[in-house]
């Protein structure tokens, strides 16, 4: 059995989990920093990274004592090397290869994006009875359909060329003066309002795969300003649906032109209800199976990282110890 050390602080979560075999999570802890960030309205890199140095050395106690190990228990120490904010990835890739020296045990740097990828995969040991999955990647920075034809094998069949789906839920939330983070404000509020009230138009539709979503939050604002009497709870559930209808509707498409056995959500967006939802009755309806991570999974979390890790090691073996974090690091892709 490989036991991983896995460690993530690529954004505002200090995060550490034993994965044993990339498939059995040991332990899993998340400190989330949202309370620091809340009142400045998102991210303040250089908060992020302080906050990451005060917690790192506790969340990674605390994955340890969980899984009820301590480092001569380990195989190897993971860590997101990218892409994500410098001074934060610096604090997790920096402790991870720390510990790799003390304990003599190889050193591991993921890729947020795979990791994301594996966090619904991660109960999956028998995956290429399932391949190729037709993969939607939504979070904070990136929206991307991807062709998974195996572990590693990834083609970009589309993305967004503009703002990321969950950069689109944070600044609409913003503009309806709901909380931070706005993606999970406007699931709640959603649930109450009327999907169908207002028409939001839906971004790039007859483009087949790549998305836009800087229109519609322009059309959110705009309609606000005309209908100063609208309802917030209606114009949540109206916007949300707007994204998840082309989300749904491109990623069967995609799935559709690969002939894909499975659609796998990935990243903080596959979190939301209504998302899920659809997502799952579109699998249903066209006989495929539906790999949707928990919404613990979604969010970022060292457990995905640790999965993810394995499975690098296993095709590339241990990454040196020069590797350094690299906060544009892009999802590799077959040619
Ligand atoms: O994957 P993630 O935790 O971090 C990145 O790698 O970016 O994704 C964070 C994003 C945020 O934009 C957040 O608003 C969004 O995921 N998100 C949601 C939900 N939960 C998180 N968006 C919509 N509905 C949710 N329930
Ligand atoms: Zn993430």
């Amino acid at each position: 059995m490989t036991r991983i050390l896995a460690i993530e602080t690529s954004c505002d979560e200090t995060a550490a989990a034993v994965v044993a075999d990339g498939t059995q999570v040991l332990s899993s802890v998340v400190s989330s920093q949202v309370d620091l960030h809340a009142r400045f309205g998102g991210v303040v890199p250089e908060i992020a990274s302080r906050a990451h140095v005060d917690l790192l050395t506790p969340v990674v106690a605390e994955a340890l004592l969980h899984a009820s190990m301590d480092g001569q228990d380990l195989d190897a120490v993971a860590a997101t090397v990218g892409p994500g904010l410098i001074g934060s990835l610096l604090v997790g890739v920096s402790a991870a290869k720390a510990f790799a020296l003390v304990w003599d045990i190889p050193f591991v740097g993921v890729n947020h994006l795979e990791a994301h990828l594996y966090a619904a995969l991660i109960e999956e040991p028998d995956l290429e009875l399932e391949l190729p999955l037709a993969v939607l990647l939504v979070s904070g920075g990136h929206t991307m359909l991807v062709s998974m034809e195996g572990h590693g094998r990834y083609r970009l069949l589309g993305q967004t060329i503009d703002d990321a789906a969950g950069e689109a839920f944070d600044k609409v939330a913003r503009v309806l003066g709901l909380g931070y983070p706005g993606g999970p404000e406007i699931d709640r509020v959603a649930t109450a309002g009327d999907p169908r009230a207002v028409a939001f138009p839906r971004g790039l539709k007859d483009e087949a795969f790549d998305f836009s979503f800087s229109g519609l939050k322009t059309s959110v604002i705009t309609y606000l300003r005309k209908h100063p009497e609208a309802d917030i709870v209606d114009v949540a559930a109206s916007f949300q649906e707007a994204v998840v209808d082309v989300l749904v509707t491109k990623t069967r498409r995609a799935a559709d032109a690969i002939g894909a056995k499975g659609i796998c959500l990935a990243g903080g967006v596959a979190a939301n209800s209504a998302l899920r939802e659809r997502m799952l009755d579109a699998c249903i309806a066209d006989d495929r199976r539906a790999f949707l991570p928990s919404r613990s999974m979604c969010t970022d979390n060292a457990a995905m990282v640790g999965a993810a890790a394995w499975w690098r090691l296993q095709s590339d073996g241990p990454s040196p110890l020069d590797l350094g974090a690299d906060p544009n690091l892009r999802l590799p892709l077959l040619a």
